[in-house]
């Protein structure tokens, strides 16, 4: 996945991180990469592993799902926010191909001291790491911050001092819906690109307009993150199907469209992230 993150810095693209929510999510983000021809990440974050089933299980059904459906561009599973060191190392010991340690609400030596733990451990499978500098507002899975913009020290200290792959500075970006503006520190963004010349990664992707995440490419950000824009589109389309058919009970039948929805959905946030034709 570093190759990946790295290819799309230098040809300034981003890799899009698709959350699964469930199996569903995983067929529908996969065959929207296929037929976009784009590489693309399924990320968990830990807080859900156990409704997901747990790191074997999700890694290996996502394996399973890509070879029955034929997958042949590349795909990644990371771990999105991991909130403990001991996380990180079972979702690599399960097989994951990336992960993000997130110590970002800890004091900067300790957040540099697990993230190092994590760094060595992954490094000697060959595993892509990302920490994280500042804090991203807002609320995914539970974890619920204040928005709090990362410093440049910091960023330059976490990467110099733990050779992480890559590193989510929180520039203003918001977990789930943005209230108001989204406020992104594109100057600091620019000047931390200038300085560290290596994979960004920017959260909170979903109600960001094409333009911020534009800039926010032309800035270094070669991953970016989205989860509510699809769970918006998958949630109103189920909707719609058990408001319009009230007597319908069906699983297939209510839950199959909802799939088409989630693809087509991850097809357009490949379009936005430039990584349409880059498998
Ligand atoms: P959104 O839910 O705001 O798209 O953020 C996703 C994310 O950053 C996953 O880490």
């Amino acid at each position: 996945m570093k190759e990946a993150l790295t290819k799309a810095y230098k040809e300034h693209y981003a890799v899009p991180q698709i959350n699964v929510n469930g199996l569903i999510w995983i067929e529908g983000i996969l065959l929207a990469a296929e037929k976009k021809n784009s590489p693309i990440i399924l990320g968990t974050t830990d807080k859900i592993i156990d409704f997901l089933g747990g790191y074997e299980f999700i890694n290996q059904l996502i394996h399973l799902k890509a070879k029955s459906l034929n997958i042949t561009i590349p795909y990644y599973v990371h771990l999105d926010h991991g909130s403990s060191v001991e996380s990180c190392y079972k979702a690599i010991d399960a097989g994951y191909d990336s992960v993000m340690y997130d110590g970002s609400q800890l004091p900067l030596a300790e957040n540099i001291l697990n993230t190092n733990k994590v760094v060595k451990y992954a490094h000697e499978s060959g595993i892509n790491t990302e920490g994280e500098i500042g804090a991203i507002g807002g609320n995914e899975d539970g974890m619920e911050h204040q928005i709090a913009y990362a410093s440049i020290d910091d960023c330059l200290e976490i990467v110099s001092q733990t050779h992480i792959d890559s590193l989510a500075p929180a520039l203003g970006s918001v977990h789930g819906k943005y209230k108001g503006e989204p406020q992104l520190g594109f100057e600091v963004m620019q000047e931390l690109n200038e300085r560290l010349q290596m994979p960004l990664v920017l959260h909170g992707a979903s109600g960001l307009s094409d333009n911020d995440l534009k800039r926010a490419i032309q800035y270094g950000h070669s991953k970016i993150n989205f989860n509510t824009e699809i769970n918006i589109e998958w949630s109103g389309k189920m909707r719609t199907i058990l408001n319009e058919n009230p007597e319908l009970f069906n699983p297939k039948t209510i839950i199959s469209p909802t799939i088409t929805t989630i693809q087509s959905t991850v097809e357009n946030i490949i379009d936005k992230c430039g990584s349409t034709n880059k498998a």
